[in-house]
This record gives structure tokens, sequence and C-alpha cells, in this order.
């Protein structure tokens, strides 16, 4: 079963001591969600909130993300999201490109290779540069189909941190962009696997599910 064989990775990436990354960690932050969902949302990677907490997209981003995935008909005990890397850098600092092929090369690859999802969101550009290609712009790429070297349908859309830091019109005209960008994921699910539940009738509390560790 795919939770069982989660569950066995999730115990070998607790002891992953494979960059310098993990020193400044508290530990590394794993997945969360449903191991049978056909989506996938990849963020960048833990910040200080998820790093206390041991949950991926738990702070304040996961908080806006889990709002823009509500108001797209999908909760997060439904799909499954995870990171580029698994391990907070110091400081919060963006990952360099090393690091996110590093990372995700030894933990991202053989999740997906159990989850197999129809679809992957990639949230910002950390994921946009390590699942299509470093050149590529969020700004342009953004809403557009592309197919991962793993063969993966994927569509970029903005990280919920690069929302948080707009205001005003810029701050509602991307919001509608992610909306958007849900939507047209959500079709292309519901295309291929009609029958699976994308939403439960309640926001799932991840605070509730979390404790600070
Ligand atoms: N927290 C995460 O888990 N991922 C991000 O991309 C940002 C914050």
């Amino acid at each position: 079963m795919k939770s069982e064989e989660l569950q066995a990775l999730a115990a070998q990436l607790l002891n992953c001591n494979a960059c310098p990354l993990r020193k400044d960690a508290i530990a590394p932050v794993g997945w969360f969600g449903n191991a049978d969902s056909p989506i996938v949302f990849i963020g960048e990677g833990p910040g200080g909130v998820e790093d206390n907490y041991g949950c991926p997209l738990i702070g304040p981003s996961g908080q806006l993300l889990d709002k823009a995935l509500w108001a797209a008909k999908m909760t997060r005990d439904r799909v499954l999201t995870t990171n580029i890397i698994k391990c907070r850098p110091k400081g919060n600092r963006t990952p360099t490109i090393e690091e996110g092929k590093q990372c995700a090369q030894l933990w991202l690859e053989k999740e997906l290779s159990i989850i197999k999802p129809t679809v992957i969101v990639a949230l910002g550009s950390v994921a946009l540069h390590y699942l299509g290609s470093p050149e590529l712009r969020i700004t342009r790429a953004r809403g557009q189909w592309f197919k991962s070297a793993q063969g993966f349908d994927c569509i970029a859309t903005f990280h919920p941190s690069y929302l948080l830091r707009l205001a005003g019109h810029d701050q509602v005209v991307a919001k509608w962009n992610v909306f958007h960008d849900l939507e047209e994921a959500r079709k292309k699910v519901l295309e291929i696997t009609p029958t699976y539940q994308l939403m439960s009738q309640q926001p799932t509390d991840l605070f509730s599910l979390f404790k600070k560790r």
C-alpha cells in the first residue's frame, strides 16, 4: 500500500544526514496528506513554523494555501503537500538550485515514484526550476502545463509567500491567477480520476494534528 511505503520512507527521512542543511534544522520535514492522492503540491522547503511542527506548509504560507485550496474545492487531507527540500535553510534563505536538486533526488523522487500522481502543482520558482528547468520564470510559466523529466504532468503557480508579499491590486490579480491555476489542475485530475474526492466537508486543521516537536 502506498501509505505504508510512504511511512517507511518517512522513517528513513528522519535519519537523513546527506547535506549540511540538516544541522541547522530541528529535523527534516516530510509530506502531509493522502498517499492515494492523484494531485501533489510541491513547495520550496520548510520555514520556521514547519520546522517546529514537522509539517509542510503549516505556517502563514500554508494557511493561505489552505484557503486557496478550499476555494478550488480541495482540502489538505485529500491531496498531498510536500517540498523540494526537507530541511529548513538557516535564516529561511531560498535554497540553491544545487541544494534543491540533491535533496529532491534523494527524497522527493522517491515520494513521487510511490504516489505516482496524475498532476503536480509546482508552488513557486524553486519547484518550477527543479521540475521544469532553471531558466523558466514563474511570472511567464505559471498556468501552463509541462512535463517533468520523470514524465509527470505539472503546472506551476505562484508560491503563497509571494502572494503574502504583494498588496492591493497586484495581490488581488495574483490571487485570481492562483485560483485559476488550481481550477485547471483540479479539472485535469477529475478528467483522469473522476471518482476521487478532492475535498472533505471541513478544511483540515493542521494544528490539531501536529504538535510542536
Ligand atoms: N513552508 C513549506 O513547507 N514550504 C514552503 O514552500 C514554504 C513554507
